[in-house]
C-alpha cells in the first residue's frame, strides 16, 4: 500500500503544471475524500451531454464500470477492490487528463486530483 500511494502523489505532482503547484504545503496535504466524492458525481454539460466521472466508472468506484460510448467493462476503481490501481504513474497521468477534459471539458486541478484519489482510497 505504501508503494502505492506514492505512486498516487508522484502522479499528482507531475501531472499539475507549475503554477498549481505554487500552493502551501498546508494546502497541498489537504486533500479531501468527501470533496472528491462529490467531484465524481457532479455533472458537467459538455458538447449539450451531462457528463460525469460516474457516467463510466458509475457512482460506486466499488463496482465494475462501463465506457458510455464504447460500451466496454472498465474494472473497479477502488485500489481496495482492484490492486492494479494506480500503480503505473503514467497510466494515472493519461488517464487524467483524458477523463478530466471529456467530462469537465477542462483538465482538473491539483486540489480536484488529489480529492479524487483520497476518495477512491477511502473506500
Ligand atoms: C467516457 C468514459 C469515462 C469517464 C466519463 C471517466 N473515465 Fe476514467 N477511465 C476510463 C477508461 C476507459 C479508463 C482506462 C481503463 C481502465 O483503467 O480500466 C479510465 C481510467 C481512469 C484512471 C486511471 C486509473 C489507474 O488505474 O491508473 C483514472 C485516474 C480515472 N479514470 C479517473 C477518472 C475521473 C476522475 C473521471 C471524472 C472526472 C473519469 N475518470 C471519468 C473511462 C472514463
Amino acid at each position: 500500500m505504501n508503494r502505492v500511494l506514492q505512486l498516487i502523489l508522484m502522479a499528482i505532482i507531475t501531472a499539475t503544471p507549475a503554477i498549481a503547484m505554487a500552493k502551501t504545503s498546508d494546502e497541498a496535504s489537504s486533500f479531501s475524500a468527501r470533496r472528491g466524492e462529490n467531484l465524481w458525481n457532479m455533472q458537467f454539460t459538455v458538447s449539450g451531454q451531462q457528463r460525469s466521472c460516474a457516467s463510466c466508472h458509475t457512482a460506486d468506484p466499488r463496482q465494475a464500470g462501463k465506457h458510455v460510448r464504447t460500451g466496454k467493462a472498465i474494472q473497479a476503481m477502488a485500489p481496495s477492490l482492484n490492486s492494479d490501481r494506480f500503480t503505473d504513474q503514467s497510466k494515472i497521468n493519461k488517464w487524467f487528463k483524458r477523463n478530466c477534459k471529456w467530462t469537465l471539458g477542462r483538465v482538473c486541478t491539483y486540489q480536484e486530483k488529489g480529492d479524487v484519489l483520497e476518495y477512491l482510497k477511502s473506500l
